[in-house]
């Protein structure tokens, strides 16, 4: 049998957590033949419902899960971590500047960063959830630098989980036909979801859908916006398909990518794609033995150079947002 691998979820009793929890325990995050032990990392505010959540894991008498660990000490919580999964962070809140929202979630990340250091293993690897993520995951890889640049990245695979829907939904044909779309950028509503270099049941993506003013519109506004949709529609922000994203990110990094078959993933540039090195950018990757690489030569069109570029724009922005926050604390 497998030795269990231990998995951090921090904020753990927010709305992701509790729709995570149980899809990792149920193996969609690493396999079911993968034992799991949970790390359950909250503040203390939410240690009641933390314990909850504990409570209704061990009630769900999962058999890959071996242990439930609950933590209100970052510390403690990172001990001996295989994969850290960074959904804990401070929300944006009426009224409140972006400023203001970065400084706090730069403190938390910075703080982080050193606790996964200290106590996770060697080889642990990141996903940062929390937004904003790309940005999130910078000031952690800056402020861990014994964890490898290549094991911290952001999460953008909900967005090109989005893509793929859209693309599903237009043609009728299974998600599971819609192959190869690309989220280039920053986790945010100037991320690039391009469909340039996909395919549907083996035709590229623009010959099945026919509509170029579709896939250059609506199509990419609809991925963009998608987050303000669920919320708008729910009340709440996604958290189900969030937790699903997260699972289909670890489970791809630690066990490939289907051949054939890319995915995005928000990573430490290495300067592809002319994108300025050491950003947290989301590329399209190739996923083997536990290793991601950038997917190289695709043809970059001047429409898409452009979004490329904006995308990037902004998050040199927030870095340096970020980065001014961290030298005002010191
Ligand atoms: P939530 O507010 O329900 O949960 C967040 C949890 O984090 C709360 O329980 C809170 O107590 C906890 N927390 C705050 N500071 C913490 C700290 N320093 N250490 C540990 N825990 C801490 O929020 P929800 O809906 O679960 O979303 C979490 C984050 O994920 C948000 O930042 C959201 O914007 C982001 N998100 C990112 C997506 C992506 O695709 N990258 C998709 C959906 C959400």
């Amino acid at each position: 049998p497998r030795k269990p691998l231990r998995v951090l979820i921090t904020g753990a009793a927010g709305q992701i957590g509790y729709a995570l929890a149980p899809q990792v325990a149920t193996g969609n995050m690493l396999g079911s033949d993968q034992p799991i032990i949970l790390h359950l990392l909250d503040v203390e505010p939410a240690k009641n419902s933390l314990e909850g959540l504990r409570m209704e894991l061990v009630d769900g008498a999962y058999p890959l899960l071996e242990a439930v660990h609950t933590f209100t000490d970052v510390a403690a919580a990172c001990k001996g971590v295989d994969v850290a999964v960074m959904v804990g962070g401070y929300p944006r809140k009426a009224g409140e500047e972006r400023k203001d929202v970065m400084a706090k979630n730069v403190s938390i990340y910075q703080q982080q960063a050193s606790a996964l250091e200290a106590n996770a293993s060697k080889n642990v690897k990141v996903v940062v959830v929390a937004n904003p993520a790309n940005t999130n995951a910078l000031i952690l890889a800056e402020n861990a630098p014994s964890i490898p640049r290549e094991n911290i990245s952001c999460l953008t695979r909900l967005d090109h989980n989005r893509a793929l829907g859209q693309i599903s939904e237009r043609t009728g044909k299974h998600v599971d036909e819609v192959k190869n779309v690309i989220i280039w950028g920053n986790h945010s509503s100037t991320q690039y979801p391009d469909v340039n270099h996909g395919t549907v049941a083996g035709k590229p993506i623009r010959q099945a859908v026919n509509d170029d003013a579709w896939l250059n519109g609506d199509f990419i506004t609809t991925v963009q916006q998608r987050g303000a949709a669920i919320i708008k529609a729910r009340g709440l922000s996604s958290a189900l398909s969030a937790a699903n994203a997260v699972c289909n990110h670890v489970r791809d990094w630690v066990r490939g990518t289907p051949s054939g078959a890319w995915t995005s993933m928000g990573v430490v540039s290495d300067g592809s794609y002319g994108v300025k090195e050491g950003l947290v950018y989301s590329f399209p990757v190739r996923c083997c033995c536990g290793k991601w690489t950038v997917v190289q030569g695709l043809a970059i069109d001047a429409a898409s150079r452009e979004r490329l570029t904006a995308t990037e724009a902004e998050l040199v922005e927030e870095r340096d947002l970020a980065l001014q926050c961290l030298a005002e604390r010191k």
